[in-house]
């Protein structure tokens, strides 16, 4: 045996796996001499194993786990009151630990509690942990394992809250129903496939069953409806699909129900309102179902949040004013139609209903002045995308505490009344693809919380006020396709929060306002078809992170500034139908994201230059421009072949330009600060699965929030990737959203210097996201 001191001395250091071995051999031998299976050396012969297998502990959480040290002080470790102590749970839940999770830990025969959620663990999950014969919790959630869902944990009669949730698991679930204690299953964002096993109706003790954001298959079990304490089914973004079956009325304990984003048909059984009385929140958008809503709705009194939006539902709107805890109704994208409005009058009744999403469906008539009767808790009314007519009614701006209101893409006429200043927490106003006119009201001034304004494509004429310089959050401006006159004001240069200013299509006049360069975070300015005249400002080339520029068909005249050369970001210039003079400058070629430049009907002169953007004849148009000459080596573009080559010069503004780099740095920066305010916000409404917020930022979500990646939303497009702005449907803000084109070379390496550089803003939920962005 070896010298009792020789050994004691090595074990602070059997972290490392080196010395690993030695330990027990050690260990063994020494328990061997005194008490066969003293149950605390083979607890401290597991955890130490464990922790053998923890590749990185940045905050030594695990520091004080050595032998020498009483089992039961190890931070994380709790024994039980049994003699000589077990281990009775281990709680290591956000420790920022990373390594594979041991097979030993399957040894701790006491545990009861096993967290580890919210690490970094990788690896699959120790088969043999179905075998603690005491243990009730096993939370694995948030981590990176991989591989399937051990059997043996299908077998366990003894473990009632099982959270996986949020890890990298594949395969099939197994089959539960051995599990005769379990109450919360909970394998929700993984990867798993296969249908959802009927067995789970056999274990009658569930009260959870969360298996949303997987691959899952096939259709909902009936035998679900055999579990009389099913409080929480959560199958959201899955495949699942077939009918609902009335069975599901069977199950009165409901209390959430999700089944969004599947691939559902049929019509939602008519009974559900009138059986599950207990049902707070129904979430079924994003499948196939069609027919009516079921008027039953109106007797599940204890309702919150109905989501029902993206399906083919027909008919009126049932009247919820029942419902008087009604907080959220969404029916967007549907086929519904108003019949009077009933419904918007009865839902006066709801005090609490903060969000009235019904856009994108066959809603026509005019909106009752009733509409001013609804809660002033409202926060949300999106009505676009119907068929209403008349005026707005004065009675909407009783709405005192709205933040969004969006009305756009219908028939509405007559002006913007000038209370619409009364709406003073608006954060976005959307009047746009309407037959308004007359003015812009000035009061829109007001709006100070305003973020996104589009009043584009109706007839609005006179002015833009300048009191918009009193709207100091205003990200997006549209203003295009109206009979706008007069100058752009000089005040909108105050507007520095503006990232999408579009005034194209309008009767403006003057120039340019020289301090446009102010706009710092702009990635889009289209004032195309216009009358605008003079030259543009130098000032311009300070807004590095401009990704389209678009000047098209107006009086513009002077040469193009050199300070353009610090549009290190921009990927489409069109500069078309000007008096623009001078020669091409050649900072052009060193634009590397440049992809489209419309120089074409203007006075442009001298030699075309040879080199970037320049060598690809499709990208490039240069027609209409009469005093273009090109060089004798590459003709691309058809003109005549200059007299005398001036390379000195080009070669000059080539090494200008180099220094100018870091806009690219910039646009990611701000693409990082998005994200990030978005999701502060998200985590700051923790509410687990309840949470209207509860999805996590998906694929559907995604293209919701770019409408399908349209190339409206598209702000600025490379060819490593696009950015896309939009807003999620659980929010407000804007965000701006990144999309790798991961087949494209180099783009792997943009995407993953990007992802780099937010893991190390460390925090944990951006990191998630870019996550979810590197699937799209
Ligand atoms: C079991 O092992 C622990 C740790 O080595 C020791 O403190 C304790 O005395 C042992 N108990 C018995 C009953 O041998
Ligand atoms: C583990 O510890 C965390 C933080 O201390 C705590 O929130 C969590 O409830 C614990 N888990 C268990 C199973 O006790
Ligand atoms: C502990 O677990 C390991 C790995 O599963 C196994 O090889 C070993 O026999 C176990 N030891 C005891 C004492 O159960
Ligand atoms: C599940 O329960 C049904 C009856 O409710 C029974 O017929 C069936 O055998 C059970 N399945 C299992 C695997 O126990
Ligand atoms: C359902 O819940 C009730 C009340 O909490 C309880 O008495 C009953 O045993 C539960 N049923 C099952 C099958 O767990
Ligand atoms: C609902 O349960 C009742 C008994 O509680 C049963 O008689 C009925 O057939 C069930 N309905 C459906 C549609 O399963
Ligand atoms: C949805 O179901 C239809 C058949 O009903 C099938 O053709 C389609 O592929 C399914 N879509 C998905 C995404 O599973
Ligand atoms: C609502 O419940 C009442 C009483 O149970 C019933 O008479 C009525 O038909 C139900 N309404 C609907 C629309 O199902
Ligand atoms: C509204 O649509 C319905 C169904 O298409 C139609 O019958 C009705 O006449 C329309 N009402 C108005 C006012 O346009
Ligand atoms: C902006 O607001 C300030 C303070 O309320 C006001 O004095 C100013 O006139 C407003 N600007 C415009 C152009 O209306
Ligand atoms: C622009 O103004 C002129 C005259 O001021 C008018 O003839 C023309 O129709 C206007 N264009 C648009 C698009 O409103
Ligand atoms: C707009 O900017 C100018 C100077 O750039 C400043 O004098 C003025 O106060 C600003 N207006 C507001 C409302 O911030």
């Amino acid at each position: 045996m070896a010298p009792a001191g020789a050994p004691r001395s090595l074990s602070p250091h059997c972290t490392l796996i080196l010395f690993f071995t030695h330990l027990l051999i050690f260990l063994s031998s020494n328990t061997a001499a005194q008490s066969i299976g003293n149950g605390s050396e083979i607890d401290i012969q597991a955890l130490l194993s464990f922790k053998s297998g923890i590749s990185s502990d940045p905050h030594g959480v695990l520091g004080s786990w050595k032998a020498s040290t009483g089992l039961c002080r190890w931070p994380g470790v709790a024994c039980g009151t049994s003699l000589p102590p077990r281990v009775v749970s281990l709680n290591l839940s956000s420790s920022h630990l990373s390594g594979e999770l041991s097979p030993w830990i399957a040894n701790l025969t006491y545990l009861e509690h096993i967290d580890l959620s919210d690490n970094m663990f990788i690896g699959v999950i120790p088969e043999k942990l179905g075998t603690l014969k005491r243990l009730q919790s096993l939370q694995l959630d948030q981590n990176s394992l991989v591989g399937a869902i051990p059997r043996s944990l299908g077998t366990s009669r003894s473990i009632r809250y099982l959270d996986l949730a949020e890890n990298l698991l594949v395969g099939h679930i197994p089959d539960f129903h051995e599990m005769s204690a379990l109450q919360i299953l909970d394998m929700s964002s993984n990867d798993l496939s296969g249908s959802i096993p009927s067995s789970l109706g056999n274990v009658s003790s569930l009260m959870e069953i969360l298996l949303h954001v997987n691959r899952l298959s096939g259709t909902i079990p009936e035998t679900l409806s055999l579990i009389q304490n099913l409080t929480v089914l959560s199958l959201a973004t899955n495949y699942v699909s077939g009918h609902l079956s009335a069975e599901l009325c069977n199950i009165s304990s409901l209390l959430y129900l999700g089944l969004d984003e599947n691939n559902l048909t049929g019509q939602i059984p008519s009974c559900i309102g009138n059986t599950l009385q207990n049902l707070e929140w129904l979430f079924m958008s994003g499948n196939r179902f069609e027919g009516l809503i079921p008027s039953s709705l109106a007797n599940a009194s204890k309702l919150q949040q109905i989501d029902l939006g993206y399906n083919f539902l027909v008919g009126p709107v049932p009247s919820l004013g029942s419902v008087a805890g009604l907080r959220l109704l969404i029916l967007e994208s549907n086929l519904l139609e108003a019949e009077g409005w009933e419904f918007l009058v009865s839902l006066a009744n709801c005090a609490r209903l903060e969000k009235l999403e019904m856009s994108g469906n066959a809603l026509n008539g005019s909106l009752p002045g009733s509409v001013g009767n609804l809660s002033t808790s409202l926060l949300r009314m999106d009505l676009g995308n119907n068929q209403i007519i008349g005026t707005i009614p004065v009675e909407i701006f009783n709405l005192r505490n709205l933040q969004l209101l969006a009305m756009d893409q219908n028939l509405l006429t007559g002006v913007i009344p000038s209370v619409i200043g009364n709406l003073d927490q608006l954060v976005v106003l959307n009047l746009s693809g309407n037959h308004f006119s007359g003015q812009i009201p000035p009061t829109i001034g007001n709006l100070s919380q305003l973020n996104k304004l589009s009043l584009d494509s109706n007839g609005l004429s006179g002015n833009i006020p300048a009191s918009l310089e009193n709207c100091t959050q205003l990200a997006l401006l549209k203003l295009s396709f109206n009979s706008l006159q007069g100058p752009i004001p000089s005040e909108l240069v105050n507007s520095t929060t503006l990232v999408d200013l579009d005034l194209s299509n309008n009767n403006l006049t003057g120039s340019i306002p020289l301090q446009i360069g102010a706009l710092l975070q702009l990635l889009r300015l289209d004032i195309s078809f216009n009358n605008l005249s003079g030259q543009v400002p130098f000032s311009l080339g300070r807004c590095v992170q401009l990704s389209s520029l678009r000047l098209r068909s107006n009086m513009l005249n002077g040469s193009i500034p050199q300070s353009f050369s610090g549009l290190m970001s921009i990927d489409q210039i069109d500069l078309s139908q000007n008096s623009f003079v001078g020669k091409i400058p050649e900072l052009f070629v060193n634009m590397v994201f440049l992809e489209q430049l419309d120089l074409s009907m203007n006075f442009f002169e001298g030699p075309i230059p040879t080199g970037g953007i320049f060598q690809n004849h499709s990208a490039v148009i240069l027609d209409g421009n009469a005093g273009l000459c090109a060089s004798a080596a590459t003709n691309l573009f058809q003109f005549p072949v200059c007299t005398t080559t001036p390379a000195v010069q080009s070669k000059r503004n080539g090494l200008l330009l180099v220094k100018v780099i870091p806009a690219i740095a910039i646009a990611l920066v701000s693409f990082i600060f998005f994200m990030t305010t978005l999701l502060k916000r998200r985590k700051a409404q923790a509410d687990p699965y309840y949470n209207e917020t509860m999805k996590k930022v998906s694929y559907g979500d995604i293209v919701k929030a770019t409408n399908w990646f349209s190339p409206v939303n598209k702000i600025s497009s490379s060819r490593t990737g696009s950015i896309y702005i939009g807003r999620f449907e659980f929010d407000t803000d804007l965000v701006a959203i990144k999309l790798f084109h991961l087949e494209e070379n180099g783009a792997h390496n943009s995407f993953l210097t990007e992802c780099e550089v937010l893991r190390n803003t460390r925090h944990r939920n951006v990191v998630k996201a870019v996550t979810v962005l590197g699937y799209l």
